[in-house]
């Protein structure tokens, strides 16, 4: 039987996170560690996958929704115990593959190759690394003949021991039929008083299972989160290698040092993004598509040639051709924009439609309505959508002109071709082709005296 299963270790406090959450719900690239660790896995296929869960193991659960066994380990005392509290949900055969919830940026091309060189069990294998500083981790130990023999944890090594710079990314595959009797055979006599999982490697050497390594392509992959630094670090690193794809794809970029993306970021040809956008769920931008500096986008459409210009702020909504949103503007969920559209500076658009050509352009409040094509909407027009308990949608037909400070109190009419006067408060339907005006009339005191100082 040829059964992979993997085990992500996640049970660790992270106390040099200094956080109330468990450190492996911290985000790279606004997707929690743990669940990046649980994804990649899942790209293997594999027959088995459980997390070893303890430091804030409830909350992990709940905002991990993925095809996961949980394991609970109730007091950490080691990886080795880890690995060793999952045997009850282990199969019996095929391989291993240990991973860490807290190690997020491993790829699948590199897991495979580890898989690969396990050989069905009959080989264990390491994932290790060359580190000009290797402080702090677990070295490899080799024979003159360069068989890996053992591992030894920098608490542990002798001097000598901790001359060597080839280190224990953690990352291993093991038979699984053996680990059961491998992890019953640990010790916890050692500087730190834990099981330690490497130590199944000296067992693996007497058991006549060669231990073979496999080198690490690149440093980060293999990268753990223990502190904000590193966190910000793998982040740049990740943002960075999103944004050379984009680039590599034909997206002008203006400074893929200033650039994130939190999901997934579709574009078309000829795309220019410039500094500090921000990119969240799933975005697509079509051809020609310019998104202008400091702009924040959460699942949003955006159809060809459209521009949206600085500081603007757009969730959940869609947009079609052509159309020319901000700067400063806000598109909160449930919009939806048909082609040619302008929406200007100020302007805050909540669940409503608005047709091919109509603008809307500065300082205006457009909630819940349907706003039809060839529309001019005034500027400080408020649609007053709620009345403190419940919300009514007001509708507005096409070639309508809203003159400039009209309130519209919903659930209202405005015909086709209508036109209000400015300073409405519009409450009852404006019929088509007319001039509606609700304001008090304009009148001038003829007699009337400014006040003299006394
Ligand atoms: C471990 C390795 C070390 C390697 C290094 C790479 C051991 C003994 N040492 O050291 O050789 O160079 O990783 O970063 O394995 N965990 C549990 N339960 C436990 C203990 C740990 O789930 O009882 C989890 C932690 O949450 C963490 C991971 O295992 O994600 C590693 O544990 P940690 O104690 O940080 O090991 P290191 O000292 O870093
Ligand atoms: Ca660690």
């Amino acid at each position: 039987m040829n059964q992979l299963s993997i085990l992500i270790l996640a049970a660790g406090k992270g106390t040099r996170m200094y956080s109330d959450r468990a450190k492996v719900l911290h985000e790279i690239a606004g997707q929690s560690m743990i669940s990046r660790v649980i994804d990649t896995a899942l790209q293997l296929q594999p027959d088995f996958i459980g997390a070893v869960i303890g430091h804030g193991k409830e909350l992990v659960k709940a905002q991990t929704e993925r095809p996961v066994q949980w394991i609970e380990q109730a007091e950490q005392l080691g990886t080795g115990h880890a690995v060793a509290c999952a045997l009850p949900y282990l199969p019996k055969d095929g391989v291993t593959l240990v991973l860490y919830g807290d190690v997020p940026l491993i790829d699948v091309p590199t897991l495979k190759a580890l898989i690969t060189a396990a050989d069905n069990g009959k080989n264990t294998v390491l994932l290790t690394d060359t580190l000009n500083d290797p402080t702090g981790y677990g070295r490899i130990v080799r024979e003159n003949n360069g068989h890996i023999v053992r591992i030894v944890e920098e608490k542990d090594a002798l001097p000598e021991e901790k001359e060597i710079d080839e280190i224990n990314t953690g990352i291993m595959v093991l038979p699984t039929a053996k680990i059961a009797d491998w992890t019953s055979r640990l010790k916890n006599a050692n500087a730190q008083g834990e099981y330690y999982l490497t130590d199944v490697i000296a067992l693996s050497v007497a058991d006549h299972i060669p231990v073979i390594g496999v080198a690490l392509p690149a440093h980060y992959l293999a990268a753990g989160v223990n502190n904000k630094l590193q966190q910000a670090e793998l982040e740049r690193i990740f943002q960075r290698q999103t944004a050379e794809c984009l680039m590599t794809a034909g997206v002008t970029i203006a400074d893929p040092n200033r650039f994130d993306v939190r999901g997934t970021l579709q574009c078309g040809k000829d795309v220019f993004i410039d500094i500090n956008a921000v990119f969240e769920g799933e975005c697509v931008l079509g051809n020609r598509v310019q998104i202008g500096a400091n702009c924040v986008l959460k699942n949003v459409q955006v159809a060809d040639d459209t521009v949206i210009k600085p500081f603007s702020h757009l969730e959940n909504c869609t947009i079609g051709n052509n159309a020319q949103i901000g700067p400063f503007a806000r598109l909160r969920p449930d919009t939806v924009l048909s082609d040619n559209v302008h929406i200007g500076n100020f302007v805050e658009v909540k669940k409503s439609t608005v047709k091919e050509n109509s603008k809307i352009n500065h300082l205006t409040y457009i909630g819940d309505s349907d706003i039809g094509a060839n529309t001019n909407i005034g500027a400080g027009t408020i649609t007053c959508n709620y009345d403190g308990v419940n919300k009514f949608r007001t509708e507005i037909g096409d070639n309508v002109f809203i003159g400039s400070n009209t309130l519209l109190v919903a659930p209202v009419k405005v015909g086709n071709s209508a036109t209000t006067g400015a300073g409405s408060v519009i409450t009852k339907t404006c019929p088509n082709d007319k001039l509606t005006v609700a304001r008090a009339k304009q009148i001038t005191l003829d007699n009337w005296q400014r006040p003299v100082k006394k």
